[in-house]
Formats: structure tokens, C-alpha cells, sequence
């Protein structure tokens, strides 16, 4: 039987809502019950708390009233799905790594990374990178619609963010603000940029004082708006990048699956795909199967591949398209 001490341990970590630490409980439980010769009663404990580890946990559909600023998804990406780095990888898998055995790093004083800065051009994986580390962790993701919030509760911007720090703090998740700078740079809609300024200083703030269990990912196109005082917000930050040779090479054999052409030059591959995201190579892929399909091809050929990449490099050729860096 476990002792008192466990089953009060458990109904604390329970009403805290901490569901790692309830695990580790349990877990010591079932070492305790081992211990007594109790190997059954050990083996079933084990194999409850990995069965609820695995399954994802619930997504709570929220009242109407943040029903259209927050958005609710059960991502099943993994690690292995994004194409990055070693690097960036690595610190990935870190903030999975101390997410799992943050009770262990609670015992020495220490908590596990949990609020992340990304930044970097649009379309090189920063969304993605929420939906993965949600995914891994059996998580719910919630994406946080700043530039609704914004406009919809202009003058109680701030108070609306309070609230949603209230939400993250009794409902797990990971929690995405996607470009967050919206807040921080709606001068040209007429809005006071006075106040604009003070609800980016609030968020900063929550961001700070915010002690919850979730994951808070805060995501930005706009590395001109990094600054030291956003920098100590976050404990990582991970800098995103338009794809290398080889990622690129990666890209596309993993987006063409068993469309591959049988022959490609690899150094005309990545010379057509020259200058562009991952997004827009993903696209450039996606209209070259479209065109095999309709062709009633098995593949798609190199020089239609090529043709794609080019189409969407083309596109910033025009004038309209003139902002991206
Ligand atoms: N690093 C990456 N690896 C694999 N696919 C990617 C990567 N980055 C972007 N993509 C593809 O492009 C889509 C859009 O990327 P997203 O994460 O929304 O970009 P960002 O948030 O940086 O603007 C993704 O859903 C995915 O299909
Ligand atoms: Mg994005």
C-alpha cells in the first residue's frame, strides 16, 4: 500500500494540477510497492502512468468569449517532420528533455526551459516548431490570434492578455503567440502608439511572471524589434534561417516522398531553390505532384520541379513583393 505520505502527495500535485510530478508519485509508489514484493501491483502502476503519458492530453474548448482569439489543435507532428539544423535540433529536443524530467530538476531548485523566443524570416518553421514541441509533448497547442485580440479589444488589449495568463496557468498546453510584434507595431492603422507600446510592455511582463507548467512560445518575423529587454524574457532563443544546401536536398526528397524524379542534379536543385523558405519550397513541391497527378505521371520530372522554384522566385521580381529581406 502506498503510505500516506504518497497519497498526500498525490492529492497536492492533483489540486496543483501538476501532472509531471503526479506521475513521479506514482512512480515511487510503484518503486516502494516493488520493494515490498508487491511486483504486480508495481508493474500495473508503471504501465498506468505510461499509458497516460503517451495519450495526448484533452483539448478544453474555451467560452465564447476567447473561443475566437485563442485557437485549440492536437498537433501530431514530431521532431523528426522539421528540417533544421543539428543545432537548432538539439536545443529542441533540450526543452522536450527538461519539459519530462523537470521533476527532477525541481528537486535541485532548478525549473525546465519553457518560455522560447523564435525568430526569423516567414516560412522557415517557426509555426511548426510550436506544433512539434506540442506534439511531442502530448500537448494541446493553443495559438493566441494577437492581431484580433488587438483590434476587437483595442483600449483593453492588456486586461485580455491578463486573462489569457489566467487561462495558461490553470489549462496546460503549449501556449504559441505568433507574431506577437503585431501588438508592438499597429501604427499604421491609426492606433495610439502610445498604447501599442505599454500592451507590448504588459505582455513582456506576464511573459516574465508567469510560472505556469505550459510551454509559452513566442514567435516574431521582425528581428528588428529584439531587444536585451525582450531577451531576458525568454529562456531560449532560437534564430530562424532560409534552408541550407543540404536542407534543402532534405526538404525536397522528404516532400516528394515516392514522387522523386529518378534523376536530379542536386547542384541545380539547390541553385533553383536559391533564396527560398522552406514554406515556399514545400509549395514548389506540392505544384509539381499536383502536375505529375494530373499528367498521369508516377514522378514528377526534374525540369517541372525546377519550373516551380522558379515560378515562386519569380514572384518576388514584382513590385508587390519587394518587402521580403
Ligand atoms: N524547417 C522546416 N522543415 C520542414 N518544413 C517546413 C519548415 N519550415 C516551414 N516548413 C513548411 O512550411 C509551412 C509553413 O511554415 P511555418 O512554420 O508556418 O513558417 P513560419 O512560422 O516560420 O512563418 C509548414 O507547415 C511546413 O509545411
Ligand atoms: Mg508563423
Amino acid at each position: 500500500m502506498a503510505t500516506a505520505e504518497h497519497i498526500k502527495s498525490l492529492i497536492r500535485s492533483h489540486c496543483d494540477n501538476d501532472r509531471e510530478r503526479f506521475f513521479a508519485i506514482a512512480l515511487q509508489v510503484a518503486a516502494h510497492e516493488a520493494k515490498q514484493g508487491h511486483a504486480a501491483a508495481a508493474h500495473d502502476i508503471r504501465a498506468l502512468v505510461d499509458n497516460a503519458r503517451t495519450t495526448p492530453r484533452k483539448v478544453i474548448p474555451f467560452n465564447r468569449e476567447f473561443s475566437d482569439l485563442i485557437l485549440a489543435a492536437t498537433p501530431s507532428y514530431r521532431v523528426s517532420d522539421i528540417i533544421l539544423p543539428d543545432e537548432k535540433r538539439q536545443r529542441i529536443d533540450r526543452v522536450v528533455h527538461e519539459y519530462r524530467k523537470q521533476d527532477k530538476l525541481r528537486k535541485h531548485g532548478l525549473s525546465n526551459r519553457r518560455k522560447i523566443l523564435l525568430a526569423g524570416p516567414p516560412g522557415t518553421g517557426k509555426t511548426m516548431t510550436a506544433s512539434v514541441l506540442a506534439g511531442e509533448l502530448k500537448l494541446p497547442l493553443y495559438t493566441i490570434l494577437m492581431d484580433k485580440l488587438v483590434t476587437k479589444f483595442m483600449g483593453e488589449t492588456s486586461a485580455k492578455l491578463r486573462q489569457i495568463f489566467d487561462i495558461i496557468r490553470v489549462q496546460c498546453g503549449v501556449y504559441l503567440f505568433d507574431e506577437f510584434d503585431a501588438i508592438g507595431a499597429e501604427r499604421g492603422r491609426g492606433n495610439d502608439v502610445g498604447e501599442m507600446r505599454r500592451v507590448l510592455n504588459a505582455f513582456l511582463q506576464l511573459i516574465e511572471q508567469d510560472d505556469s507548467d505550459g510551454l509559452i512560445v513566442a514567435a516574431t518575423n521582425n528581428a528588428a524589434i529584439l531587444d536585451q529587454a525582450l531577451f531576458r524574457r525568454f529562456d531560449d532563443i532560437l534564430y530562424y534561417g532560409l534552408p541550407s544546401s543540404s536542407e534543402v536536398q532534405n526538404l525536397v526528397a522528404n516532400r516528394l516522398g515516392s514522387f522523386r524524379p529518378k534523376k536530379m542534379s542536386q547542384v541545380e536543385l539547390v541553385k533553383a531553390a536559391n533564396g527560398l523558405s522552406h514554406a515556399e519550397i514545400g509549395q514548389a513541391c506540392d505544384d509539381a505532384i499536383k502536375n505529375a497527378i494530373l499528367s498521369d505521371n508516377k514522378s514528377v520530372t526534374a525540369t517541372s520541379l525546377k519550373n516551380m522554384l522558379k515560378e515562386r522566385r519569380a514572384a518576388y521580381g514584382q513590385p508587390s513583393n519587394t518587402s521580403r529581406t
